[in-house]
């Protein structure tokens, strides 16, 4: 039996900007990707059977093939049938740490582990730009979730431009159990309510996503001035997001009033974060939003950036 564990971490969006639409149905945005310590744990090993089995604890974990990390071991047995066969089925176990349907790409980053570490197994010795190529069949945000760190993203999401490491920084996250917002759905609302100002021409897309990679957010990052980071966080999909979603609105608002570097909604939602220049910073703000809204439905985590993505243990 050949086996490894990976520790898989989440990310959130520094930036998210909806440029327009895309032919394949998808949106074309730029974003600021960084990886965060928050986590999961995945245990992969070979079967002696031939099936692909998934093991997850949570309750809102599917342990069908609609999990995406079975999907990623079926595409792994698909582009490889003879590893398939040499070494046998496999048993993905995940330890969930991270929020589900939260905005922090927690499906997107088990797949991630999966690709990394089958190819371990198989011993197929795939190069990282290799498993990201595999990784856009899967979803837009796995490509990044391989490598992590801190990261420009384009097209889709998948087209990825490594920046300077940003690891001092620190966040505190604030999310609802109860609540669940689907991406597509997000997207789809902004398209219908702003599809209007989406930039049609390719060359001025590619204007914009230049225009943002030389622009003032890129320029923070590289001098890691968090408080110019903090004010410069920025997420189109809010305006979808917060409207339909009083109780997140209200959460960025106490986040707003307890002094933090600058605060967002991750993603699609429905995770809001707090950036903080310190561990003591962000375990104050955790407190004091904690005692402003008495809730026991709202979790937080307080973690810190992170430079790597996919990692063995
Ligand atoms: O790629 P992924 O499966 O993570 O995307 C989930 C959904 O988010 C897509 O089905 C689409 O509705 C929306 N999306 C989009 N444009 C992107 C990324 C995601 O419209 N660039």
């Amino acid at each position: 039996m050949q086996s490894y564990s990976l520790i898989a971490p989440a990310k959130i969006n520094l930036y998210l900007e909806i440029l327009g639409d895309r032919s394949d149905g998808y949106h074309e945005l730029v974003m600021l990707l960084q990886s965060i310590d928050l986590a999961d744990q995945i245990d992969i090993r070979t079967l002696t059977t031939d099936n692909i089995q998934v093991n997850c604890d949570h309750p809102q974990v599917p342990q069908d093939e609609t999990n995406l990390a079975y999907k990623a071991a079926n595409l792994m047995r698909k582009q490889f049938p003879d590893a398939f066969a040499q070494f046998g089925g496999l048993e993905i176990t995940i330890k969930k740490q991270i929020p589900v349907a939260a905005g922090l790409a927690g499906g997107s980053t088990n797949a991630a582990a999966v690709l990394v570490g089958i190819d371990l197994i198989w011993q197929l010795g795939l190069t990282q730009p290799e498993l990201q190529e595999l990784a856009r069949e899967l979803g837009s945000d796995v490509p990044f979730c391989i490598a992590g760190g801190t990261v420009l993203a384009t097209g889709r999401g998948e087209e990825l431009s490594p920046l300077p490491d940003l690891d001092s920084l620190y966040v505190v996250l604030g999310k609802y159990n109860s609540l669940a917002v689907s991406t597509p759905w997000a997207y789809q609302t902004y398209r219908f309510e702003f599809g209007d100002s989406y930039i049609q021409d390719t060359e001025d897309l590619e204007a914009r996503a230049a225009k943002v990679h030389s622009g003032p957010m890129v320029k923070a990052i590289a001098n890691k001035d968090g408080s110019q980071i903090g004010q410069l966080l920025h997420n189109d999909l809010e305006k979808v997001v917060l409207p339909a979603y009083p109780q997140v609105s209200h959460l960025r608002e106490a986040f707003e009033d307890s002094g933090a570097l600058g605060v967002m909604m991750s993603g699609s939602g429905p995770t809001v974060f707090a950036l903080c220049e310190s561990l003591s910073q962000a375990q104050e703000i955790h407190q004091q939003v904690r005692s402003t809204i008495d809730d026991p439905d709202l979790d937080f985590w307080v973690t810190k950036f992170c430079s790597n993505g996919i990692t063995i243990v």
